[in-house]
Parts: C-alpha cells; structure tokens; sequence
C-alpha cells in the first residue's frame, strides 16, 4: 500500500518551519495545551517502560550535564529537536487519515529502511517524535492537505562525533527478556 508521504525541507524552508514552530515552543501560554497528531506515547505510563524512557533520558541529560529541575536548559536542548539538530535536511512524515494501524506498521519499516539506507551513505539520522505536537503549525507551513496526519520527523544530516551527546550508548534487554520459546508444548526461556 506504500502510505508513505514525505515532506523534506532544506534551506529557507526549513528555517521556516523551525521558526514557526519555536515562537509556539517558547510561549507556553501557545504551547501547553497542544494534543500530539495521535497518541504515541501512552497516557499513563506505567513499568517497564517509563522507566527505561527516563532512563535515555537522564542519561542524555546527564552526558550533557543538565541536572534535574533545570528546566530553562532541558527546554533548551528539547528545543534543538525544532532546529532539526542543525542537519542540513530535515524530513516530515505523513499518513493519509483513512489508513489504519497496520499501515503505521509499515510504516515504521519504511522510516527503518531510510535509516539504514543513510548509515549505508555514511548519513546519520535521528526520528523525531518531538514534532507531533506541532501538527498544527507544520501542516500550515507545508500546506500539507487535512486528509494527512503528522507520523513524525526526522533530522538527516551528518551526526557531530565530536558532540557527547552522540557517544550515547542505549541499553538493550536481553533476547530472553521478551522471548518464550516453544517446543514440544514445553515452554523454555533461554
Ligand atoms: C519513532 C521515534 C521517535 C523518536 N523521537 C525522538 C525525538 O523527538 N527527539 C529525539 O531527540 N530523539 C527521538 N528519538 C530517538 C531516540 O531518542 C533514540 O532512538 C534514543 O536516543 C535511543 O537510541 P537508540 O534508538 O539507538 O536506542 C526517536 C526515536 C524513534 C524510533
């Protein structure tokens, strides 16, 4: 079904999307109460899952050394994901409303498969959730059609090795942690 579309945004466009969505991310009075394109994230977190976000999380902040409760930089570095990171090109997922959830599945493979094609150009990208709450003020920026939903961004550029952010290592569970093999209507876990 191919449901991908892809918004990708360079030069003074991209400037100006990252403008217009940074004057709605810097008045709160604009931007507390936006609702996400769709609900990505649960509404109550709940373990393992919270945890293992905070955990990037602080690590992230903590390469950093942003420290619990600065609140003016932790919204300074979340606000560099409007910035597309300063990469050179940014691109702008959408979905068309009438598809379903099977569709975001493939669509996940598609954002996987323009990742891996970029590492295989020696490109780097990082997806990015952090638009969902913009959908607003992208769609009017893009002149993306209502018929289109917001899926996500992504930054696609080359990464700064030299940044500590990006000596950040995640933490992975083991294949036995979310694996039950069956055989023999026995069940084992390795
Ligand atoms: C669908 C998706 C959305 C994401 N959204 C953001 C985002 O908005 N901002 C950001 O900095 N990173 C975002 N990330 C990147 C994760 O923060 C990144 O994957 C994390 O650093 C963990 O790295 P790993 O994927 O190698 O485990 C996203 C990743 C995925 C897969």
């Amino acid at each position: 079904m191919q449901p991908w579309r892809v918004h990708v945004v360079t030069g003074e466009a991209k400037t100006r999307l990252s403008c217009a969505i940074a004057e709605i991310d810097n008045d709160p009075s604009l931007s507390n109460h936006l609702e996400d394109a769709y609900e990505y994230y649960p509404r109550e977190w709940t373990s393992p899952y919270v945890d293992r976000r905070r955990q990037v999380g602080w690590e992230l902040y903590g390469l950093l050394g942003i420290e619990k409760g600065d609140k003016q930089r932790m919204h300074a570095q979340h606000g560099r994901n409007y910035r597309f990171f300063d990469a050179p090109v940014g691109l702008i997922f959408t979905i068309d409303r009438v598809l379903k959830e099977g569709s975001l599945l493939d669509y996940g493979m598609f954002l996987q498969a323009v990742m891996v094609a970029a590492r295989g150009r020696k490109l780097h990208t990082c997806p990015q959730a952090a638009f969902l709450k913009y959908h607003r003020v992208i769609s009017q920026s893009l002149a993306i059609p209502a018929d289109q939903m917001l899926v996500c961004g992504m930054s696609l550029g080359y990464a700064d090795e030299t940044s500590i952010e990006n000596t950040l290592v995640t933490d992975r569970e083991p294949v036995s942690a979310f694996s039950t093999f069956h055989h023999n209507n026995k069940e084992t876990t390795p």
